[in-house]
């Protein structure tokens, strides 16, 4: 493991804020009105809106809340937590957490690359492997709140490297330690092609 990888491991892990415990059953009448763009089991079939199904309880219930405090800016989202309690975000994110995650499939044409990059970052640009953290098979870790990747529509992943890539705005709600955000700014455009193409064929 290089330096950046154990200097950011210790510190993500340290960050996390606890919340109340979700209920999956009284989540999924509260989610209703989320189906229309991420599907009703979470499996969202637009490639710009992300899946939710499968996705961490813990990383689901921090971006509902960064969402909700406008931390995380998501237009299409304007309004609709304001009145949604912290019990119903837990509720919410435990009911799509509970649902089994669909897969896609990767570019051939890129595959190799962006396998390699996953899985052994890029020594030369002191890029960590995305495994250390989103695990091997993409499924992250839950209890870190490292998110789930495997699967995941590619458009989405690579406009969310897009955004934590940026130098002002975009994506900034990944913690003080601004992990993604120094990870993506490692990255060029065929590398965030390549390796979001190769996250939405793999489970
Ligand atoms: C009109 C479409 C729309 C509706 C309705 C909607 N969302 Fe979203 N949601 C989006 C889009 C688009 C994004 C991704 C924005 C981006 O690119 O960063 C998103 C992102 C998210 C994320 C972050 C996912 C991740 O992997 O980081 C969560 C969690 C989420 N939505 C939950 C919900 C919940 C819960 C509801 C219902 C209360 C809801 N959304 C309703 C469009 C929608
Ligand atoms: C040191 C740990 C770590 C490493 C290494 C890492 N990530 Fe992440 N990643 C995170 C964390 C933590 C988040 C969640 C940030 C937040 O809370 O918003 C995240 C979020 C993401 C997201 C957003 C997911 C979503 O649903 O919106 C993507 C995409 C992503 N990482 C891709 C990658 C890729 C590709 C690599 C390898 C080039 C990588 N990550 C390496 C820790 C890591």
């Amino acid at each position: 493991m290089n330096k950046l990888i154990v200097s950011l491991l210790l510190t993500v892990g340290i960050s996390g804020i606890a919340h109340a415990a979700g209920d999956a059953t009284a989540g999924q009448a509260k989610a209703a009105v989320c189906g229309a763009c991420h599907g009703p089991d979470g499996n969202s079939m637009a490639p710009n809106f992300p899946k939710l199904a499968g996705q961490g309880e813990r990383y689901l219930n921090k971006q509902l809340h960064d969402i909700k405090s406008g931390k995380r800016t998501v237009l299409e989202m304007t309004g609709l937590l304001t009145n949604l309690s912290d019990q119903d975000l837990a509720d919410i994110a435990a009911y799509f957490s509970s649902q089994k995650g669909s897969v896609g499939a990767a570019d051939p044409k890129v595959v190799a690359r962006g396998e390699a990059l996953f899985r052994g970052g890029d020594l030369a640009k002191g890029l960590p492997a995305c495994t250390g953290c989103h695990s091997p098979n993409g499924a992250g870790n839950a209890a870190a709140g490292f998110p789930h990747l495997g699967g995941q529509h590619a458009q989405y992943v690579a406009k969310q490297l897009t955004e934590f890539r940026k130098e002002d705005g975009g994506r900034t709600n990944d913690g003080d330690t601004k992990t993604m955000q120094t990870i993506a700014k490692r990255l060029s455009d065929e590398d965030i092609a390549a390796v979001s193409s190769y996250i939405q064929g793999l489970h």
